[in-house]
């Protein structure tokens, strides 16, 4: 990306609105590996668009992510749906990484749902576990923020939406989230290292979008599903299938969250 990211990020606005005829989104939910099948839940696909269409925007490179927006009316908001994520790992550099939260930010958007997979560092989640993400540890080494932005990330998860989640559901527990750079899934110490700092789960996205969308002066919430226990904390080898099948079992109860969350925005 060449251009100022701001600047094509509001030219995939104007695309946006063209294509979907929606003038202006209300909220962006992002659905993170195996949470698709949430997207039906929300709202059928009539109004549906390939990322690739928008300028700024790649093909998403897992198997899961299938790069499509798609535009629903959730209760009173309107509500862009965005399935597949461009992940920090693909080496697009963070500009990438965030232009869908730009972008939305440019339609309108001021309400950001970032979901994701994660490896759970407490074992009491079982696979399957939604987690609401109370703040995150950001060991990326970077930021989508260049220049003297000077962004207050004291409460980047908003406090009144986790407690909007626990009302609607009061099993839910909190955590920290860890951001790693991935691709390649945490070694055992790593795991013991994001305990000693202060984790509770692991993953490879959404830190870098939710400071992006805290830099637009959006309200976020962050919903980690735990697909595994963290690498090393029991005897179970890691592969991406089963992050997806935990995924996809999880999914429909957890459309039913997104769904309720949205109604009482
Ligand atoms: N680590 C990082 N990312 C993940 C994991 C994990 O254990 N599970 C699902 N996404």
């Amino acid at each position: 990306m060449s251009q100022d990211p701001y600047e094509l990020a509001k030219l995939a606005a104007v695309k946006l609105a063209e294509l979907t005829k929606i003038e202006k989104h209300d909220v962006l939910v992002v659905l993170g590996s195996g949470w698709t099948p949430a997207a039906d839940v929300l709202g059928n696909g009539e109004n549906e668009i390939v990322v690739t269409d928008l300028p700024g925007f790649s093909a998403p490179a897992v198997a899961g992510h299938a790069g499509k927006l798609r535009s629903v009316k959730v209760g009173n908001s309107r509500t862009l749906i965005q399935m597949g994520r461009t992940h920090y790992y693909e080496g697009k550099g963070v500009p990438a990484v965030v232009h869908s939260v730009r972008t939305a930010i440019a339609s309108g958007v001021k309400t950001i749902i970032l979901t994701n997979a994660c490896g759970g560092l407490k074992l009491e989640w079982k696979p399957g576990t939604p987690v609401l993400i109370k703040d995150h540890i950001n060991l990326t080494g970077s930021t989508p923020l260049v220049g003297a932005r000077f962004l207050d990330v004291s409460e980047v998860y908003s406090k009144r939406l986790r407690n909007i989640a626990k009302d609607i559901d009061n099993s839910l527990d909190e955590g920290v989230y860890v951001q790693f750079h991935g691709p390649q899934y945490e070694t055992p110490a790593e795991v013991r290292m994001a305990i000693n700092l202060g984790g509770d789960m692991v993953g490879m996205s959404t830190a870098l979008e939710a400071i992006a969308a805290r830099e637009g002066n959006c309200e976020v919430l962050g919903i980690s599903l735990v697909t595994n226990p963290g690498a090393g904390l029991t005897n179970e080898k890691l592969n991406h299938e089963e992050v997806l099948e935990a995924g996809l079992a999880a999914a429909s109860r957890m459309g039913d969250l997104l769904k309720k969350v949205i109604e009482r925005l």
